[in-house]
Formats: C-alpha cells, sequence, structure tokens
C-alpha cells in the first residue's frame, strides 16, 4: 500500500505522472471516479485552501469527505506509543486510525510541527503514526514538508514555462514577524531539484540552513537530475537571471522552540521582503508563494498584483494535483 507523505519517495517520472493527470482532472474537473469513496481529512492546524479544495475536489468525483478537528469537533488524539493518558487526549491514533480506516478509503492529515523541539518535529512523528496504524494509504496535507503544495507549484511552473529541466529557481526567505514552519521550504527544495531545475536558496545566514534531511535530499535530486542546488546570502546576486522566484517565510532551526532569541536575529531582516527592485533583477520571472501571504510584509502589493505572480494559480492547482493524488492512491489500495 502506497502513501502520499512526502515526494521523497516518489520517482521524478511519477511525479510527472500525477502532473499529468492534473492536468487532465483541470481540463475535466467532475466525473464520477470517486463514486461510492469516502476520505477523512484531520485538521490539528488552521486551514483555507488545504480544506476548500480537498473537499470540493472529492465532491466532484462523486466521493465523500469527512472533515475532522481532533480536540475541537473530534475527540483530541494521543500519537506517543506507550502514553499513559491522563492529559487531554480522548483516545489513541492506534483506534482512531484503524477506526477511519474501516469507514474511509484514504486519511488525510495535517499536523504542523510543535515548534518545541526540533530533534522530536523533525521525525514527522503524528503523519507517520497515522500511517503505522492506518490500513487505508494516507495523505500529508502539511506536517514538516507539503507536498501537495510542491505538486501545485510544480503544475504551475510547467502551464507558465513548459519545460522546467535547467531554468532557475529562486527559493528566498522572506520577511515575517514570527518563525514559522519549515514545511513550505523544505517541500519547494526538493521538488524544484527533483525536476532538474538550477536552484538557489537565498537566506540571511546559515542559521536560517533548512534541515539536513532536506538540504541532502535536494542536493541528491540535483545530482541526480543533472540539475544545481546553490547557497547564497547575497540578495542582489541571488536574484539575479531567474526565471521563478518562490517565497517563504521559516524560523531559524538553531532557535526552534525559542522565539524571543531569535528575534535579535530576525529583526534584521525585514529587508528580504520581495519587492519590484529585487525582481526587476531577475529574468523576468514569475513569482509565487504558497499563501496565506501577509501583503507588504512578505512581499509588497506591486508584486503581488503584478502579472508575473502566479500565487493564485498555484493555489487552484491544489484542487486539480490532490485529485489526481487520490485517484493513484485509491488505484492502488
Ligand atoms: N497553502 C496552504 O496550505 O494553505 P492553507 O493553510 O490555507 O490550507
Amino acid at each position: 500500500m502506497r502513501h502520499f507523505l512526502s515526494t521523497e519517495s516518489w520517482s521524478a517520472s511519477e511525479i510527472d505522472s500525477l502532473l499529468a493527470t492534473a492536468g487532465e482532472l483541470k481540463k475535466h474537473p467532475v466525473n464520477e471516479r470517486m463514486k461510492g469513496k469516502s476520505v477523512a481529512l484531520l485538521f490539528l492546524n488552521p486551514s483555507m485552501r488545504t480544506r476548500t479544495s480537498f473537499q470540493v475536489g472529492i465532491g466532484q468525483m462523486g466521493g465523500i469527505a469527512v472533515v475532522l478537528q481532533p480536540g475541537q469537533d473530534a475527540w483530541g488524539i494521543e500519537f506517543e506509543p506507550g502514553a499513559v493518558m491522563d492529559g487531554d487526549a480522548e483516545e489513541h491514533v492506534s483506534e482512531v486510525a484503524a477506526v477511519l480506516s474501516r469507514y474511509c478509503d484514504l486519511i488525510a492529515i495535517r499536523a504542523f510541527p510543535k515548534f518545541q523541539d526540533w530533534s522530536y518535529d523533525r521525525q514527522d512523528p503524528v503523519i507517520n503514526a497515522v500511517a503505522k496504524h492506518a490500513t487505508v494509504p494516507v495523505i500529508n496535507m502539511e506536517t514538516i514538508v507539503h507536498p501537495c503544495q510542491e505538486l501545485a507549484l510544480m503544475l504551475t511552473l510547467k502551464e507558465k514555462l513548459g519545460l522546467v529541466r535547467g531554468r532557475r529557481f529562486l527559493l528566498t526567505w522572506t520577511w515575517h514577524p514570527k518563525p514559522l514552519n519549515t514545511a513550505v521550504a523544505n517541500s519547494a527544495l526538493m521538488i524544484a531539484t527533483k525536476m532538474g531545475m538550477d536552484v538557489t536558496l537565498l537566506c540571511p545566514g546559515e542559521q536560517y540552513l533548512l534541515d539536513r534531511r532536506f538540504m541532502r535530499a535536494a542536493k541528491e535530486n540535483a545530482e541526480n537530475a543533472g540539475g544545481k542546488l546553490s547557497v547564497s546570502h547575497d540578495i542582489e546576486a541571488a536574484y539575479r537571471g531567474q526565471d521563478v522566484v518562490y517565497a517563504k517565510s521559516w524560523g531559524a532551526l538553531p532557535y526552534y522552540g525559542k522565539p524571543q532569541d531569535e528575534w535579535a536575529l530576525r529583526k534584521q531582516c525585514r529587508h528580504f521582503m520581495v519587492d519590484q527592485k529585487k525582481m526587476s533583477l531577475t529574468d523576468g520571472a514569475l513569482f509565487s508563494h504558497c499563501l496565506p501571504l501577509r501583503r507588504n510584509v512578505k512581499a509588497t502589493d506591486e508584486v503581488m498584483d503584478a502579472d508575473y505572480c502566479v500565487a493564485v494559480q498555484e493555489a487552484e492547482n491544489r484542487l486539480h494535483v490532490q485529485k489526481a493524488v487520490m485517484l493513484k492512491l485509491l488505484e492502488g489500495k
């Protein structure tokens, strides 16, 4: 049984195949390919795009979506093996995953890291516990990676650029007042390298490098695909000549769980916000972001309203790629 937990275990040709299916589904969105199928959507964190696009996509294919928010409209869940459950959680993931597997054909979960201990969070314990106890395929709706967003980004780039191999892709850290999840940055780095792009990671300093697991995966991807991966802390040099600028803010891992300590570093980095002056250095690059985005904090109004901004197109493509993923997993079930 195949899960969709991370694109690390999906080859470039499998990703291409998912994107081709997504392109077909975009042309013919309504069908009955999920008739009689049901999907549990577990949200441990807020969402607008993910929740809406999954629910709508399942409905467009004749399936049933069940949205559950454990701890709010469903019982709180304990994910630790062997836990003495005298806290808030009423049931264990062992039963939750097993029971949902009896009702549903797929389980999707959003479980952000807890922002306390990166050595723990980097193991992605929540989704791995669900996958261990489920007897149906599990889909990652964002944990420490965001593979659905990766596919939406890549579908958008293929729609706009045609071939992406060899094109220049800048993943830039951008300003935000708080340290955010590294998931989308990890994912963008992995998918762009997997598809053979010439990738630059721009961040304020070494403290903002991504976890070694993802830096290593991206390096291996680039080697396998004949692409490139480099790191820069020089804004002007990094923007120059790029075909794509992808922005995301994230927390510095050495300060994980200590936002007040990171602040001294972060507060000096407001100038990383994406603006027209920086975009003018590129080779007429596309700009995108996973959204949500704080305007005039992460990117200016001018950038967000420009013709080259494809963030809304990428958000739309979440709908189509997720439908392709669900059909693929159901096929192999
Ligand atoms: N990009 C994304 O996952 O959006 P939501 O957090 O609104 O689902």
